[in-house]
């Protein structure tokens, strides 16, 4: 069983910066280790929950893109329209290589989106909301980007759910902007190192006829 420091120290991590620069620094590698040696299957996982939602064509953003391997699952699940987010400058270059996205544009989780309102047919992510990373609050901007009707599907992490997620899909629903489709029993995202890490997949609706931002 192949125990990773780095993985403790994304995890930990407490700043922005800090978690940029060691992506940043892991990007070549990322998915030797990750896909490889852990085993992360997240990105199927999601890609297979909104399958049955969505037409080829549909426009998807993957948020938290990294590497690229959402948007891979996605291309292999037939989507033809996948466009690439995500804060480090180095994970994004790894993703373009992988020549599966139409658009790649840096972005932070938390913080505005630079795109127009209801853009996409649905935005994933996988492997972002976990601790140390993007915060509850990103998907108010999320939820703005998304189509009325569209999908937000993405994995958190179960075995230690990060503070506020469960209020804030609460409160989203309580405000009308969204509803549960489904959530997933909980799995092991990386068996091949941390089998105790587990994650559950979540799928939103965006309310059709939803409030204004
Ligand atoms: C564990 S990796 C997951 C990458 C990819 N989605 C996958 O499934 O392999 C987490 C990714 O989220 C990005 N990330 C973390 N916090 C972010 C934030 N607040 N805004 C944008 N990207 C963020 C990191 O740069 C990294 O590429």
């Amino acid at each position: 069983m192949v125990k990773l420091d780095i993985l403790q120290k994304v995890y930990e991590c407490r700043d922005l910066d800090e978690l940029r620069g060691i992506y940043d620094s892991w990007a070549e590698t990322y998915d030797s280790t990750i896909s490889g040696t852990m085993s992360y299957r997240g990105h199927e996982y999601i890609v297979d929950a909104v399958r049955p939602h969505l037409g080829d064509d549909a426009k998807i953003l993957d948020a938290g893109a990294g590497s690229g391997m959402v948007g891979l699952a996605a291309s292999l699940a037939g989507f033809t329209h996948v466009d690439a987010m995500d804060f480090s400058a180095g994970m994004l270059e790894v993703a373009r290589d992988r020549g599966v996205y139409r658009e790649i544009r840096p972005g932070v989780l938390g913080e505005a989106l630079d795109y127009p309102d209801n853009t996409y047919d649905a935005v994933l992510s996988s492997g972002v909301f976990t601790p140390g990373h993007a915060p509850p609050s990103s998907f108010d901007e999320i939820i703005r980007i998304v189509k009325p009707g569209g999908l937000v599907c993405f994995t958190l992490r179960h075995d230690q759910t990060p503070p506020g997620f469960i209020e804030k899909f609460d409160e989203l629903a309580k405000d009308g902007l969204w509803q549960q489709v489904r959530v997933s029993e909980p799995f092991q995202s990386m068996p091949g190192g941390e089998p105790e890490i587990r994650h559950r997949t979540w799928l939103f609706r965006v309310t059709p006829g939803r409030p204004s931002a």
